[in-house]
């Protein structure tokens, strides 16, 4: 017998199903050759238990959804002063992929842009760290957080390199005004690789409920962060996760989230649920269009929106 929540997670998706606008993203030969019709969701309470429905135990790449818990790492490791330094807190409004600094202190706005995320892998495990030590951070904090041994798909990888000529320049213009050192395309493979992480709607929800708990994983009760590090890491969601359409977002939805390429959507409620989507398809900002109207439908249901 079913329980009543995965139920009503099987009815929402069954209820979105039919709804095919948007477009897989082509940018990244792999990720427009995906299965367009996957589509699965996933809530992880404080409590550590998970509700999941549809193509809950299907792979993706992480890609953008990894930026939130790279910064909450790159904090870890530097220490929040440091890391301001070099990475604002405020949103840009702009698209993910924008060309584009502070003007004055050429610090790119936030965390949730590839500028800022780029910026913060390079900050990752610690001073001095090299390309394999800042790409095994990442990879090993995640698997942490989702409370299992997570990899990086060789072929996603591979297939970004070859097209990361957008992701070069940004990063060519942040070592041009020294916001990043050392060797430039090997922090934008390592980037990439961090960006090429594969997950499940899962793990998503299980790693930001551990942002929703202040820092403690839900399931194997490790304390993965500080309570600072993750009320800081969900108000950057909140502001930017959704770039230029976070102000949008944070109306409708009222749940700090984070999106990817690959289509999946990861939410969290302080002190209550994390939350996982996974579809294809995206939106003209980027965001995969069913996982945003799952969140719509969550948000209204169950009283999810925070304000
Ligand atoms: O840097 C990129 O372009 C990709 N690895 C990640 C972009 C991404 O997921 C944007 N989010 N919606």
């Amino acid at each position: 017998m079913k329980t009543p929540v995965p139920d009503y997670l099987d009815e929402v998706l069954d209820s979105l199903r039919g709804d095919t606008s948007g477009a897989n993203a082509t940018y990244i030969p792999e990720l427009a050759e995906a299965d367009p019709e996957r589509f699965g969701i996933a809530l992880t309470t404080t409590l550590g238990r998970t509700y999941a429905a549809g193509d809950a135990d299907t792979e993706f790449s992480i890609q953008s959804i990894s930026k939130p818990f790279a910064y909450a790492a790159a904090i870890i490791d530097r220490g929040l002063d440091r890391v301001l330094e070099s990475v604002r807190v405020e949103p840009s409004g702009e698209a993910f992929d924008e060309l584009s600094l502070d003007g004055a202190t050429h610090r790119p706005k936030n965390a949730m842009i590839n500028a800022g995320a780029i910026t913060t892998h390079s900050l990752l495990a610690g001073p001095g760290a090299g390309p394999e030590e800042r790409v095994d951070r990442a990879v090993s904090f995640f698997s942490r957080l989702a409370g299992r041994e997570l990899r990086i798909d060789e072929r996603v990888c591979t297939s970004e390199l070859g097209t990361a000529h957008r992701n070069l320049s940004i990063a060519h213009m942040l070592r041009n005004y020294g916001v990043v050192e050392g060797d430039v395309p090997a922090l934008v493979e390592g980037y990439t690789r961090q960006c090429s992480v594969l997950v499940t709607v899962r793990d998503l929800s299980v790693m930001s409920a551990t942002l929703a708990t202040g820092g403690i994983q839900p399931v194997t009760g490790e304390r993965l962060m500080d309570p600072a590090v993750a009320r800081h890491v969900m108000a950057v969601m909140a502001s930017a996760g959704m770039y230029d359409g976070a102000g949008d977002w944070l109306v409708s939805v009222g749940i700090p989230a984070k999106s990817g390429v690959a289509g999946g959507i990861v939410g969290v409620l302080p002190d209550r649920v994390g939350i996982g989507t996974f579809s294809p398809r995206l939106d003209q900002h980027g965001n995969s269009h069913r996982g945003r109207l799952a969140f719509e439908r969550l948000s209204r249901d169950m009283g999810m929106h925070l304000f």
